[in-house]
């Protein structure tokens, strides 16, 4: 049976993973929120704000109404930032809850309430919890919709619809593996985004390469530890969501929060960067769930804990530096 697709959100990512359902059997709906930007995707089938050099598949019906995009659908991708996820799903929780599969792709905690994107969801909609996927991973769109060889991981507690989802989203350049650890999946790919701005504001700073493994390493350390304390297996972290997205997206050019952090790195103010920025940053509110989820649990993370301190309470990057450099002289693994 080919698959009744609505993509929620034409964003950058909404529209690079269209470029990869495009290349299957399924007919594809698209729901974008912003009018000025439905209008020019209606209009030119591409969006240079959102994701250059890209074509919108002619065969992708778009619209500004929820109840039309997922309309006679049967899978719905949901590919808005984490914070705008609840009130989104909200909207359309009725016949969300109804059977269909639902496959996020946020990265993101939710403010307020510490909760993971399926756990949004869940309590939104009120589905099936098995009918939850979370799709995550290096995958930055700039270079999917270019073809380079990409893999990332499809969790879920359902097996069956974990394979659903690989089948349907692997095609030539774009490979899925398997998880049913959706927790430890959500989590790294979240909180990755933190250690990011780290590695970024190290590149603003000219810091060096020993810097940035130390960052990726330690960084991985902290996510590791408040993933097992909130329920995640350990390899989880070694894997695509985890160690996979951390890295790429501490070296990528394309990653908007290591952008982020190489801008504060050089000395500028968090909102006129994030005025100037046409696209979400989610690592910056992470970095505010994240701690406070950590806080929750008795976690140490201190390379979050000095984000949240350089980002939100005016501590130089220096001093952040300096503070991580300092700290009591310990092993390498402890918990
Ligand atoms: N861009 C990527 O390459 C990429 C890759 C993997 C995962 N992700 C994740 O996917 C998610 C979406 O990222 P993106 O890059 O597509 O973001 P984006 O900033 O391009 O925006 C996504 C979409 O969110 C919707 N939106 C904006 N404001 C809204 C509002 N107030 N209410 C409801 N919806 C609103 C719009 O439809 C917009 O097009 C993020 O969690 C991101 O971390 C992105």
């Amino acid at each position: 049976m080919s698959e009744r697709v609505a993509i929620i959100g034409a964003g950058s990512w909404g529209l690079g993973i269209s470029h990869v359902l495009s290349q299957q059997d399924c007919s594809i709906k698209m729901w974008e929120f912003v009018a000025a930007d439905l209008e020019r995707l209606r209009q030119t089938r591409n969006n240079p704000d959102k994701l250059a050099d890209f074509r919108l598949d002619e065969r992708v019906q778009l619209t500004g109404d929820l109840e039309e995009a997922i309309a006679d659908t049967n899978l719905i991708v949901l590919a808005v930032p984490a914070q705008f996820m609840r009130s989104v799903v909200r909207q359309i929780a009725a016949p969300l809850s109804q059977g269909r599969l639902l496959v996020n792709l946020a990265k993101g905690i939710e403010i307020g309430s510490l909760k993971r994107m399926s756990e949004v969801i869940l309590e939104e909609t009120g589905a099936d919890p098995e009918n939850i996927v979370t799709l995550s991973g290096p995958s930055h769109a700039e270079e999917v919709v270019k073809n380079t060889p990409t893999t990332v991981v499809a969790a879920s507690i359902s097996e069956k619809n974990a394979t659903r989802v690989q089948e349907l989203f692997s095609v030539g350049s774009f490979r899925v593996y398997q998880s049913d650890d959706i927790t430890g999946v959500e989590l790294g790919g979240s909180l990755k985004n933190i250690v990011a701005i780290a590695a970024g504001i190290a590149d603003g700073l000219g810091m060096g390469d020993n810097t940035k493994g130390a960052l990726i390493t330690r960084g991985l350390a902290e996510i590791l530890r408040l993933g097992l304390a909130l329920g995640a297996r350990a390899e989880t972290f070694a894997g695509l969501s985890g160690l996979g997205d951390l890295v790429t997206t501490c070296f990528s050019r394309h990653s908007r929060n290591r952008f982020v952090g190489e801008q504060i790195g050089k000395g500028r103010k968090l909102d006129d960067i994030l005025a100037g920025m046409k696209m979400v940053a989610e690592g910056v509110q992470t970095t505010r769930s994240g701690r406070e989820l950590a806080g929750r649990h008795g976690v140490e993370m201190p390379i979050t804990e000095e984000m949240y301190q350089v980002m939100f309470n005016g501590r130089a990057v220096d001093e952040a530096a300096a503070n991580l450099m300092g700290r009591e002289l310990k092993a390498e693994f402890w918990n």
